[in-house]
C-alpha cells in the first residue's frame, strides 16, 4: 500500500478531522485541553469574545500553526507530524482557508482570479456557484472596482471553486448585510452537503453559529458546547 494519503479513502464513519488535548499560549493561555470532531457533512461554528482564541484554533485546525501542544488529525495523521510538503498538499487541495481579509489580486479581473483557483485545481469555475453568490454580472470587472461584500463573495467563490473536502471560514460575512450574509452562509451549507465536505466557522454573530449544526463557545480556555 502506498503511504500518500488517498482523498478517497475515508469510509463515511471517519472523522473528516479530529483535533485532540489542544493547548496553545501566546502571552497568556489561550485555551487548554480542546477537543473537536468534523464529520461529512456537518458544520460547526466557534463563537466567543474578542480576544479569546477564536482565529488562533481555526489556524491550528487549518494547518497554518502548530499548537504548543496536542494533534490535529486529517486522514488519522497528524498534520503536524507531517513532512512539510506534504502539509502544503493537504492545504492546497483539501482545505479551503476563508480569511477575514480577502487575498485576492488586485489589478486583476474577478474572473482571472478565479482562473488562478482552476488552474491550481483542474476544476471548472462553476457558473451556478457565481449566479448563488450573485457576481455573476461582476465577473469581467476589475477586483479594485468591486465592492468590498462583492470582493468577500469572490474569494470564497475561488475557495469554493478548488473543491475543498473542509471549509475553514473566519468571519466570512463580517462586511456584509443580512440579507446576503443569509445568501452566503446557504452556498457554503449547500457546498458541504452536495460535497460531502465540512465547515468550521468562527463568527460573533449567535443568530449565524446557531444554523450550524454544533455551536461551541470559547471561554475562559475552554470550548463549551452550547448546540
Ligand atoms: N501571532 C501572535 N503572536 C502573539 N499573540 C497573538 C498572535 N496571534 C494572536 N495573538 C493574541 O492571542 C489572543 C487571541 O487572538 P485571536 O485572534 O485568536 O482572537 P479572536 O478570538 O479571533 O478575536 P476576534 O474576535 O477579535 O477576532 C489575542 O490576545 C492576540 O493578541
Ligand atoms: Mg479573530
Amino acid at each position: 500500500m502506498s503511504e500518500d494519503y488517498n482523498k478517497e479513502s475515508l469510509i463515511s464513519s471517519d472523522f473528516l478531522l479530529e483535533a485532540k488535548n489542544l493547548t496553545h499560549s501566546f502571552d497568556y493561555e489561550l485555551f487548554n485541553d480542546i477537543n473537536l470532531t468534523l464529520s461529512k457533512k456537518q458544520s460547526i461554528a466557534i463563537i466567543g469574545m474578542s480576544g479569546s482564541g477564536k482565529s488562533t484554533l481555526l489556524n491550528i485546525l487549518s494547518s497554518l500553526l502548530k499548537p504548543c501542544f496536542g494533534e490535529v488529525l486529517f486522514n488519522e495523521k497528524d498534520l503536524y507530524s507531517l513532512k512539510q510538503n506534504k502539509l502544503l498538499n493537504i492545504r492546497r487541495e483539501d482545505f479551503g482557508i476563508i480569511f477575514q481579509a480577502h487575498y485576492l489580486f488586485r489589478g486583476f479581473t474577478a474572473s482571472e482570479n478565479l482562473d488562478i483557483a482552476t488552474l491550481l485545481s483542474e476544476n471548472e469555475i462553476d457558473d451556478k456557484l457565481l449566479e448563488d453568490l450573485k457576481i455573476e454580472h461582476v465577473i469581467n470587472q476589475g477586483v479594485g472596482e468591486l465592492s468590498g461584500g462583492q470582493q468577500q463573495r469572490l474569494s470564497i467563490a475561488r475557495v469554493l471553486t478548488k473543491k475543498p473536502k473542509i471549509i475553514f471560514a473566519d468571519e466570512p460575512t463580517g462586511n456584509l448585510d443580512k440579507d446576503t450574509a443569509n445568501m452566503v452562509i446557504d452556498t457554503l451549507f449547500n457546498y458541504i452537503k452536495s460535497n460531502d465536505a465540512g465547515l468550521v466557522l468562527v463568527t460573533h454573530e449567535n443568530d449565524l453559529a446557531m444554523q450550524c449544526d454544533k455551536v461551541y463557545k470559547l471561554v475562559d480556555t475552554k470550548l463549551q458546547e452550547l448546540k
